[in-house]
């Protein structure tokens, strides 16, 4: 489901020095600190944003003036300029969307980290988030259904499908894949990774989870769906899984810690 939303100019502590301050709007924002601007989300909703991260230097400045102090610190831990760049404006991003919902500065978001390094928000908060990025886009969950996973890849050309399927996704997995003729095994293979990685991310664990311990479906016409967890269906099940509407050459998936969730997907206007 898709629910595309007029943006408007973001209402944030300064525009960016270029006053292109339309381009740095994604969905709608209110104004900060107003807590009767907070979000009445639904319970049962996931709200994505997809995020275009390559932007001007003038744009990244006003960026980076949103992070936390252990945020820059990172950024200039990257050595790739590009890397630190997209991590800037995904962070930024990140932090107003979470700053609407609290009602709060950006620069103000508690966002702490769990024991395997999973970002959040205090439990009491009552709100999940999740960010993914590959290349040039980043893609960014809100829930208070709990812990949600997302992930968004770049289908890259010339990846060495089989023997990576092999490593590291389960064996109904790669005899799936196996059954594809050749031409449309590429896709099918980021569909695979792209549901593994939101599940691990979900649970919050990263790769101390084993890859192979749990099925997810890649076939073109099957549904998304955990088909089972320690080979119990019935664990698959409880879990929502999702394809979510990814820019050409992108694919994006999903997972929800509940069955059955309304998405929201965001979009910036350049898409
Ligand atoms: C860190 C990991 C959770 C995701 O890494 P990734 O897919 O390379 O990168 P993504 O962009 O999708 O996700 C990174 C973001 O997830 C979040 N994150 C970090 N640790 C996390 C965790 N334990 N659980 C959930 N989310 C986490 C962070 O916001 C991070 O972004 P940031 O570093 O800019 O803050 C982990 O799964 C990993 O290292 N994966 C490597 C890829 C791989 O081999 N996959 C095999 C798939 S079959």
């Amino acid at each position: 489901m898709r629910d595309r939303v007029e943006p408007t100019t973001v209402s944030g502590p300064e525009h960016p020095p270029s006053a292109k301050s339309h381009v740095l709007t994604v969905g709608h924002f209110l104004p900060y600190g107003d807590p009767a601007t907070k979000i009445d989300s639904g319970i049962g909703e996931v709200r994505l944003w997809r995020v275009p991260l390559d932007r001007s230097e003038a744009e990244i400045a006003w960026c980076r003036a949103l992070l936390s102090s252990e945020e820059r610190a990172r950024c200039e831990r990257i050595r790739h300029k590009q890397s630190a760049q997209r991590f800037v404006v995904g962070r930024s991003f990140l932090r107003q969307i979470l700053a609407e919902t609290l009602g709060c500065r950006p620069q103000d978001v508690p966002i702490e980290y769990d024991g395997a390094g999973k970002p959040q928000l205090p439990s009491g908060s009552g709100w999940h988030f999740n960010l993914s990025h590959s290349e040039e886009w980043a893609l960014i969950g809100l829930t208070q259904l709990g812990p949600i996973g997302v992930d968004i890849e770049k289908v890259r050309d010339g990846f060495a499908v089989e023997p990576i399927a092999q490593r590291f996704f389960s064996p109904p997995e790669v005899a799936d894949l196996l059954t594809l003729p050749a031409e449309q095994r590429l896709l099918a293979f980021f569909r695979c990774w792209t549901r593994k990685e939101a599940f691990i991310k979900a649970i919050g664990l990263g790769l101390a989870y084993p890859l192979d311990e749990f099925d997810v479906t890649l076939l073109p016409g099957d549904p998304p769906a955990i088909r089972s967890v320690k080979g119990d269906p019935a664990a698959g099940a409880g879990w929502g899984m999702y394809e979510v509407p990814s820019p050409p050459g992108f694919v994006g998936a999903l997972v929800t810690p509940t069955p059955h969730a309304r998405l929201v997907v965001f979009d910036h206007e350049d898409i």
